[in-house]
C-alpha cells in the first residue's frame, strides 16, 4: 500500500497537536509536529543572544545548527544538536522566536526537505501552517483546523497554567493575536487554508467532538 499523508494546518491553539497526536495513534501513523522545528531554530537564536527579528542574524545560525526529529516509542522528540529540547521549546519566548524565524525564507528552505523526507517514508499526520499548501501539496487528506482567538487563548492559558508557566490571560491572548497576524501576513508560505482542505472550526466543540470531527473527515476522504 502506498504511503498516506494527512496535512493539518491552522493557527496556534486550535488544538492541532492534541488532536493530531490522538488521530495518529488511532490510525497507527506517526505524528509530526512541524512547529517544533521552527521553535528549535528560534530557541537556538535566543540562546546565542541574537536578534530574532533580524533576518541576517537568524540566517547566520543556519550554517552550523543541527535540528533533528527522532521518534521514541512513537512519540516525536526534537533535538538541537544532541540535546533533547522538546520541553525547552514550549515557553512563550520560544513561541515568539519561532514565529519570527519562520518568516525568514532561508529558515523555511532549511526545514523543507527534513519535513518532506519524513512524509515520504512514513504514513503520517503532519501539522503546521503550510503543510497542505507548500510542504505536502499532494497529501491525500488536508484539514484546516481553527477556532476564535479568544477560545484559543482560553485553552493555551489553561495548558500553560497546568505546566506551571505563569502568564496572564491578556498576555496569552495578545501573543495569539500577534502570532496570527505574523503567520498569516508573512510573504512566504503564509497561514491559509488550502483550496482542497476540509475546514473544521472547533470554537464550539470540546476536545472529544473536535477529535471525532477530524477523524471522521479523514476516514471519509480515505
Ligand atoms: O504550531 P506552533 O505554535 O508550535 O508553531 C510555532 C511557530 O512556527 C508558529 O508561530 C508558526 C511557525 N510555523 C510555521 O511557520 N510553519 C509550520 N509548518 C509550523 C509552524
Amino acid at each position: 500500500m502506498s504511503i498516506v499523508n494527512v496535512a493539518i494546518d491552522g493557527p496556534a491553539g486550535a488544538g492541532k497537536s492534541t488532536i493530531s497526536r490522538r488521530v495518529a495513534k488511532e490510525l497507527g501513523f506517526i505524528y509530526v509536529d512541524t512547529g517544533a522545528l521552527y521553535r528549535t531554530v528560534g530557541l537556538n537564536v535566543l540562546r546565542l543572544s541574537l536578534d530574532m527579528n533580524n533576518a541576517d542574524d537568524v540566517i547566520s545560525t543556519l550554517d552550523s545548527v543541527k535540528v533533528s526529529l527522532r521518534f521514541i516509542n512513537g512519540e516525536q522528540r526534537v533535538f538541537l544538536y544532541d540535546e533533547d529540547v522538546s520541553e525547552a521549546i514550549r515557553t512563550p519566548e520560544a513561541s515568539m522566536a519561532a514565529s519570527a524565524v519562520s518568516a525568514v525564507p532561508a529558515v523555511r528552505d532549511f526545514l523543507f526537505s527534513l519535513q518532506q523526507d519524513i512524509a515520504a517514508a512514513s504514513n503520517c499526520i503532519m501539522d503546521g501552517r503550510d503543510i497542505g499548501t507548500v510542504v505536502l501539496p499532494n497529501a491525500q487528506v488536508k484539514i484546516f483546523l481553527t477556532a476564535s482567538a479568544e477560545k484559543r487563548a482560553d485553552r493555551r492559558f489553561k495548558e500553560l497554567s497546568e505546566k506551571g508557566i505563569n502568564e496572564s490571560y491578556e498576555n496569552v491572548l495578545s501573543d495569539i493575536i500577534q502570532r496570527d497576524y505574523n503567520d498569516s501576513h508573512r510573504e512566504i508560505a503564509p497561514l491559509k487554508q488550502a483550496d482542497d482542505a476540509i475546514l473544521v472550526d472547533t470554537s464550539d466543540l470540546d476536545l472529544e467532538q473536535s477529535y471525532e470531527a477530524v477523524l471522521n473527515a479523514i476516514k471519509e476522504r480515505l
